[in-house]
Formats: C-alpha cells, structure tokens, sequence
C-alpha cells in the first residue's frame, strides 16, 4: 500500500469538493480530492442553474466569477404564473439582490481549470473509499486508484462532499446522526431543448394538473420541468405529450405570450425529497452539500447551499490548521445548519405553495398564497429574501 500525508482528504469532486480544495490551497492548506466517477462524467452532469448573491460573493472571492459575469445572465427576478395570471416579482426592487442563470456544468468546468492549474491533486475513478479513525485527531482514509494501486493518506481532518450516496454520511455513527426526511408524492421530468428561451427571466406556474417551469442555459438552449407523479417512466412522455402540457400549464396564449417548441436534447425524471442529517460535524469529519441535506429543486438551493456550506467550513478549517484554532470548525455544524433549515423550509414551502394534488381545498390555499405573495410587498420581500439567498451567518 502507498501511503502519503495531506492536511485535508476531501471525498467528493462535485462542486463542493473541487470549491473547498480550491479555497484552501488558496489560504495555504494542502488537500487531495477523490472522486468515484471520471471527470467526463462529473463534469457532463445536468443540474440546477440559478447562483444566489452569496454564492456568486464566494466565487468572487475565489477569483471564480470572470466567465460567469461574462457568460451568465444576472436576473433581477422570476416570474409566478397561474392561469390568468402572470406576475413579476422584482428582486433588487424588494430586496436589492439580484440572482445569476449559469448552469451548473459550467460552475463545474470552471472549478476544474481553477484545480487544473493549481496543480492540485484530484484522483478520478477511485474505489473502495474508506475512513478511518474519525473521532481522533489523526483519522487517515483508504482507497484503491484508477491504476488498482491500494493507497493510504494520513491525515487532519475528511470533508464528506460526495453526495447523497457516497459513504461520508454513513461513517457518522448511528448513535450519534439523526435524520430527517420528507418525500413527496411528484417528481420533476426535466427536458433540455435546443431552442431560444421564451423567457428573459425563470417562470414558475401553478396549474390543476400540476407545476410547469421554463427556465433557461443561455439564448440557444432552454430547460423545462414537469411535475409528474413519483415513479413515472420518461418514455411514456412523447415530445407532444411535453410540448403540449408545457404550453397549457405555462399559459401559451395568455396575453399573447407564446412558447416556442425546439428540439429535445435531454430528458430524465428527478425525484424531489428533503433530507438532513445532524450533526455536520463528526470529530475530524466534516459533510458539506449534498453529504448533509438535499432539498427539492424548486428554490434551486441545493447548489447554492453547498456552496455556502463550504464558505463556512474553509475558514473554519483553516483557522483549525493554519492558526491553531478549533473554534469555528467546533461550531461550523450549528452555524451551517442554521442555513440548511431555513433552505430546506423555504425549498418545501416553495414546493407546497406550486405542486398540486386532487385536492381542491388545497387548490385554494394555494392560490390564496399566491396571490398574497404577488401583492403585499411584505410577502413578495419574503419570498425574495430568501430566493436571492440570506447571509453566509444566518
Ligand atoms: N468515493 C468518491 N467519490 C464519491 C463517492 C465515493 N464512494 N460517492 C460519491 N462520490 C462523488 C460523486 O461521484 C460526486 O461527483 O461525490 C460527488 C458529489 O457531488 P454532488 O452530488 O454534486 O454533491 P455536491 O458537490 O455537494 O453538490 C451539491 O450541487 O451537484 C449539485 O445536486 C447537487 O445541487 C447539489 C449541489
Ligand atoms: C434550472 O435552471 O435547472 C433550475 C432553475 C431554478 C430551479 C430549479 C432548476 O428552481
């Protein structure tokens, strides 16, 4: 086995492993990222595309916004819909925040010329990841390379930045993590369409037979949601079937408004759940983003809470490396949960306030929330305190 010393493993090459092992480097601590999949794969992954205030402040401050501004298109806000009805909710009016429209993938590619030419070290297509001694201050972690090499890294302290599905969460021991979840009973059928978007700006609708969203990736490429019922099958929506519910529940024709159909390029079913698991903090284990929570896509916070999650926890690791003390990493699980809460009710109330189900009590409820949040300002502010993102403390 060969073995090597680095004061930080980061498990996980998503945007929070990639940011984290970026930012650190930056403030002279040393880490090696592993990651399960090819870089291909990771960086070909379609998600979620709206950057808050906050997130794009860290990018800023990791001197990882110049393609962004260059590229990405800042929205002063989005658009609420229900038929008859089209409202917009201004932003940098109610709150003086604007929001950003840059996928995802491009934050990714971004992260990886940022590591790239760093110099740091990434190992892509790892397996068998394994952490050891976790609750002392020397935990070290094994895995097998790409090349089948067994290797060990001594180390200070593990960042769990792998996901919903790699083994950081599960390393926390069962006596000491709690869970929380909420499922829901819909999911997303998310369509990406070589077309021009009928949009400037994010339109999220309210409709009986269930949410539609229009959002965008740049002037030729569109993105589309569905809501769907949980465990629908992507064949058995037709590129009709898709075009023709996107129209009725976005409200083709309504004020003139048209939606232009263009070509599929890429379709999947995206289930929607809340998930959180408490503690963040392990001893040396630390879990950022989607490690620790996930949150239905709706407020599009998942990013932009992992990116938040890391611009805690990197000062705090360096302060624990670097300078010698264990304060804010002590305190970094209760600081970031603080945010995660208030993301993962702001995800769910966005969540409840547009998905319907058969009930028509509910319906009205609905439509009552909706129509407050468009007219008293109180509200409307609300919404967009929370959309265009709150504080890095909360
Ligand atoms: N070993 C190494 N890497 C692993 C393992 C493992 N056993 N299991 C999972 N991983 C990797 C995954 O392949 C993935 O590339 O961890 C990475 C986790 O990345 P994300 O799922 O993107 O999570 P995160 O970086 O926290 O991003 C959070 O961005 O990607 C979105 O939906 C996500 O919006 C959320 C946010
Ligand atoms: C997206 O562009 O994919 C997107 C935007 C906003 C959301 C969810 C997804 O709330």
């Amino acid at each position: 086995m060969r073995s090597q010393r680095s004061q930080v493993v980061v498990v996980g090459a998503g945007p929070s492993g990639l940011l984290l092992s970026h930012l650190l480097a930056a403030r002279g601590v040393d880490s090696v990222v592993l990651e399960a999949r090819s870089q291909a794969y990771v960086g070909a992954r379609v998600r979620a595309g709206i950057l808050e205030h906050s997130t794009v402040e860290v990018l800023r401050e990791a001197g990882l916004d110049g393609r962004l501004r260059a590229e990405g298109a800042e929205h002063r806000g989005i658009h609420l819909h229900w038929p008859g009805e089209r409202h917009h909710l201004d932003f940098v009016d109610l709150v003086g925040r604007s929001v950003w429209a840059y996928g995802q993938t491009e934050v990714q590619k971004d992260l990886v010329a940022a590591t790239t030419a760093r110099g740091q070290e990434v190992h892509y297509e790892v397996t068998d990841v394994a952490l050891h001694d976790l609750a002392t201050d020397s935990p070290h972690v094994t895995f097998t390379d790409a090349t089948g090499l067994a290797r060990r890294i001594d180390t200070d302290a593990v960042v769990g930045c792998d996901g919903a599905f790699g083994p950081s969460r599960a390393a926390v021991p069962d006596g000491v993590r709690t869970t929380w979840e909420r499922t829901y009973p819909f999911s997303w059928l998310g369509i990406m369409a070589d077309v021009a978007p009928s949009t400037d700006e994010l339109i999220y609708a309210w409709h009986p037979d269930g949410f539609a969203m229009h959002s965008l990736r740049s002037p030729t490429v569109s993105r589309f949601y569905l809501q769907v019922p949980a465990g629908t099958d992507v064949t058995t929506w037709s590129d009709d079937r898709i075009w023709d519910a996107l129209a009725l529940r976005l409200g083709h024709g309504q004020d003139g408004w048209e939606l232009t159909p263009g070509p599929i390029t890429d379709r999947s079913v995206l289930p929607m759940r809340s998930f959180v698991q408490t503690p963040m903090r392990h001893g040396r284990l630390f879990l950022v983003g989607d490690a620790a929570h996930t949150v239905p896509p709706t407020g599009a916070k998942g990013l932009n809470l992992a990116v938040a999650d890391v611009g805690l926890l990197a000062p705090a690791l360096v302060a624990l490396l670097r300078d010698g003390d264990p304060g804010p990493a002590g305190s970094y699980s209760d600081r970031a949960l603080r945010r995660v809460w208030r993301c993962t009710h702001f995800s769910w109330w966005m969540t409840s306030m547009l998905h319907t189900g058969e009930d028509p009590f509910d319906h009205q409820l609905q439509l009552s929330q909706l129509r407050w949040v468009t007219s008293s300002g109180a509200a409307a502010a609300g919404l967009a305190e929370n959309y265009a993102g709150l504080p890095l403390e909360l």
